[in-house]
């Protein structure tokens, strides 16, 4: 079988799920479907292509999806799920690093803890690059999941009320699949999240902007009874900085069989995994509980998007423009640490903010 990448062409690294047009969306989706049906006229769409697998932060899920994908396709993958068995332990910058695997790789899945590293390794990169999780930032492949699953699960997107719980503020996962939610019709949010892990500003801006109707409330129980899709989350423990503060919020939503029986009965219970414990192991054999699926479906699109991108050719990546003096203030922001990376400015709904984590700037005087 031969893929539709003339169709694709305008889609090339995938920062966010904004890299993706609704079009390419419903073809990436078609894709994903004829894959899961026949999966045999898909095992040779990439042999002879290699796809670079960069992990610089710990990952199961993702990284085996990937790898997975990759080889269902009959591609191989080179790489590493530690960076300390790469150069980078002795002191190799982003860029060559990007560099030096884009020259080997026909495409490359990158996961760091470094908010706009997916951005800035794009911009050095020749092949297409696929942002695996950046930090607290976005995370579009884990969105591709999450859409392909209600897809698959309630046959339609536009018009559904979901509720999103727990740590979003770090959550990734999150903030991605906001973003492209909003791009769908008629979608009515819940937010659920203690006030000191509500969603970033950028994204309450979105929301604001895009016309969608959300609340944001701290309790699930009131809004269960009410949502077609419950997306739960964990607390992200490794992106706080006080670990007391997280000892304090940590168990703070606990979905359990009782909370169960007050929603839907065709609710559908998503999470990214893994879990913690916010998830009760009861809910598992509820059959409203498709998290474990979701992982399923994850790896079925990120075949269909590996089968689009790696047939692409080659091209020189574009560098932001360089910016004046204005600095990022997000201390886990990649301009950080990667000091050659021009310093870049975007406006997200007026607000000036970081061309590659999003984090709102002031201007020096
Ligand atoms: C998520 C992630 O890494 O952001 N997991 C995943 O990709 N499957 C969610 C999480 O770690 O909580």
């Amino acid at each position: 079988m031969c893929c539709d990448t003339e169709r694709m062409s305008p889609m090339r690294h995938i920062i966010d799920f904004s890299d993706i047009t609704m079009d390419e969306w419903h073809m990436l989706y078609k894709q994903c479907c004829d894959i899961i049906s026949s999966p045999e006229d898909f095992s040779h769409v990439c042999s002879g292509k290699i796809m670079g697998s960069l992990f610089f932060e710990p990952s199961t899920r993702t990284n085996f999806s990937f790898r997975a994908a990759m080889q269902r396709l009959g591609g191989t993958v080179i790489g590493f799920a530690d960076p300390q068995s790469s150069s980078v332990s002795k002191g190799e910058s982003l860029k060559d690093t990007v560099s030096m695997i884009s020259n080997y790789a026909d495409l490359i899945c990158m996961r760091s803890p470094v908010e706009g590293s997916a951005k800035a390794a794009s911009m050095y990169s020749t092949v297409p690059l696929i942002n695996a999780g950046d930090g607290g930032h976005l995370h579009p492949t884990q969105t591709l999941t999450d859409l392909t699953t209600i897809m698959q699960k309630r046959g339609q997107i536009d018009g559904l009320n979901i509720a999103m719980c727990g740590d979003l503020k770090n959550g990734r996962t999150v903030h991605s699949l906001i973003k492209a939610l909003c791009r769908f019709k008629n979608i009515q949010f819940y937010l659920v999240a203690p006030r000191e892990l509500t969603i970033p500003p950028y994204i309450r801006d979105l929301l604001t902007a895009s016309g969608n109707k959300f609340y944001e409330v701290t309790g699930l129980d009131p809004v269960i009874s009410m949502i077609d899709v419950l997306y739960m989350t964990r607390i992200q423990r490794e992106r706080f900085s006080n670990m007391r503060e997280y000892d304090r919020l940590k168990g703070i939503y606990i979905l359990d069989t009782k909370k169960m029986k007050h929603a839907r009965k065709d609710m559908i219970v998503m999470h990214p995994l893994p879990r913690v414990d916010e998830i009760e192991q009861a809910v598992d054999d509820d059959p409203r509980a498709v998290y474990f699926e979701q992982a399923r479906y994850g790896m079925f699109i990120r075949m269909s998007l590996i089968c689009s991108l790696s047939h692409l050719p080659r091209e020189n990546g574009v560098l932001l423009p360089a910016g004046t003096r204005i600095k990022c203030k997000n201390p886990r922001c990649v301009t950080q640490t990667e000091k050659y990376l021009p310093k870049a400015v975007k406006e997200n709904y007026g607000v000036k903010c970081c061309a590659y984590c999003d984090k709102e700037l002031k201007a020096k005087k």
